[in-house]
């Protein structure tokens, strides 16, 4: 190693930049559109058990493997639990990679209505606007989306290039107090808003005979999504964790933070879309459609939203960043791995790993009609139906391949080195010290780590081969 690996100044500085990279599009863009999707309630309440259950302790699980070992995925998991291990290390490194190139093209869309919505504040916004083609034609328009892409790709690397402390930290420190502020007055506005007891009963009214085997799964799947679990990111960040701060500690506010954030933005939207009545238009423009097409609408209509035209723009605003709290720990599990793998030193490795990564991001940004070639990319026959249950371009190819098969697999994985491999002696010492709170139980995580979480993913992966299960 080249240089003296970077560690977090404070336990709060650690706890924001790993809350930041939880909470994210999975919370902001993902999930509302999920629970629309699996009709709320029920769903909602299979999703918080699979936080709780299967979420938390792989949570735990990562961060004692990276504290432990003071090493980045391939590093640590080769340390901690045997050379083959760093294969498991390796396939995160490449989901990184894989999550990265494309997560930014979404990122970059926040950028665009930052501007548009801003725009709108100031000029007025015009009568005849449709937001859909809007949406259409700025995603189709290739120069467009390869300069936001762009745009956000070298705001990311400028974050990691700085390092843990002066990069990581500093920036999550300074956004996630924002991105809260934010949140909490667009909730505010939302309760003054007729449609906020509707929106709250089909969140939190379960019903159970909406819930079918899919909607189960899906809860699992993007439980690992929006923790940032299964692909070495808690693991490299835990890397960088000293022997006072308390895992257990940590761990529960991160999962607590991330699952609340993810509720309000829920309510936010869907009060926003009840006052309105705008149901069959969410319906009908899918996951993208509620973020990016009806918010951005409901705003400007006339007695919606109060205040919509200034809340708009700081609305992508919130999106942005919350975007970029988690590309810079996307780029560090990439970056960290050459930094302490290859003895690359960090500014070399950022500005490389950040430039090959962008070559992928340029097919994602291009997959919505910008190249006909990035557009159409797909992968023929039996293979391309099982890995990319026939999705075209880069980007619905890349974001089914991550979602089903490797967060899984790799969450899976971690599973099984933390609770069959590692031994006993080693995890207790690691979550169960002065600092661990008294309501945490080592034996019951055992129990969660070894029995529950394989099992809960393992159907998973059974659903995703066998029933062509798709959480993408
Ligand atoms: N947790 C992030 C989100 O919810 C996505 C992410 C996954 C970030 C894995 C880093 C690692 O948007």
């Amino acid at each position: 190693m080249s240089e003296q690996r970077g560690n977090w100044t404070s336990n709060a500085g650690f706890i924001l930049a790993a809350t930041g990279s939880a909470i994210g599009l999975g919370n902001l863009w993902k999930f509302p559109f999920i629970t629309w999707e699996n009709n709320g309630g029920a769903f909602v309440l299979v999703y918080l058990l699979c936080i709780a259950a299967v979420g938390l302790p792989i949570m735990m699980a990562e961060l004692l493997i990276g504290r432990r070992t003071q090493k980045s995925a391939v590093g640590a998991l080769k340390e901690a639990v045997g050379p083959a291990w760093g294969f498991v290390g390796l396939w995160g490194v490449l989901c990184g990679f894989t999550l990265l190139s494309y997560y930014t093209v979404i990122a970059g869309w926040s950028l665009f209505f930052f501007f548009k919505t801003a725009g709108w504040m100031v000029g007025g916004f015009p009568e005849s606007t449709s937001l859909g083609q809007v949406f259409t034609e700025q995603s189709a328009n290739g120069g467009l989306q390869l300069g936001l892409s762009l745009a956000f790709s070298i705001a990311t690397v400028s974050v990691v290039y700085f390092g843990v402390q002066k990069g990581i930290e500093k920036i999550a420190r300074l956004f996630l107090p924002i991105l809260f502020a934010i949140l909490l007055l667009l909730l505010f506005t939302s309760f003054a808003m007729e449609g906020s007891g509707e929106a709250m009963a089909f969140i939190f009214r379960p019903s159970f005979g909406e819930l079918d085997r899919g909607s189960i799964l899906e809860a699992l799947g993007h439980a690992f999504f929006t923790l940032s679990l299964g692909m070495g990111a808690m693991i490299t960040y835990g890397s960088y964790m000293a022997k006072h701060q308390s895992i257990v500690k940590a761990s529960a506010i991160i999962v607590l933070l991330d699952t609340v954030i993810a509720l309000v933005a829920t309510i936010i939207m869907f009060t926003v879309i009840f006052t309105a009545g705008l149901q069959d238009q969410v319906s009908d423009t899918g996951t993208v459609g509620m973020l990016f097409i009806s918010l951005p609408q409901l705003f400007f209509a006339e007695g919606v939203v109060p205040f919509g035209h200034i809340l708009a723009p700081l609305f992508y605003v919130l999106v942005a960043l919350a975007a970029l709290t988690s590309t810079m720990s996307l780029l560090e599990v990439v970056t960290s791995y050459v930094i302490d793998e290859h003895g690359i030193p960090r500014q070399k490795a950022t500005l490389m790993c950040g430039a090959t990564v962008f070559m992928f991001t340029i097919l994602a940004a291009l997959s919505f009609g910008g190249a006909s070639f990035a557009t159409n990319l797909s992968v023929p026959g039996p293979i391309g139906d099982l890995f990319f249950a026939g999705k075209t371009s880069w980007f619905g190819m890349a974001d089914h391949f991550v979602s089903n098969w490797m967060l899984p697999t790799g969450g899976l994985a971690i599973t099984i080195a933390a609770g069959w491999v590692l031994t006993r002696e080693v995890s207790e010492s690691e979550l169960v010290d002065e600092t661990t709170p008294s309501w945490f139980n080592y034996s019951a995580w055992r129990f969660f780590i070894r029995y529950v979480a394989p099992v809960a993913i393992s159907v998973i992966v059974v659903a995703v081969i066998f029933f062509g299960v798709d959480f993408s």
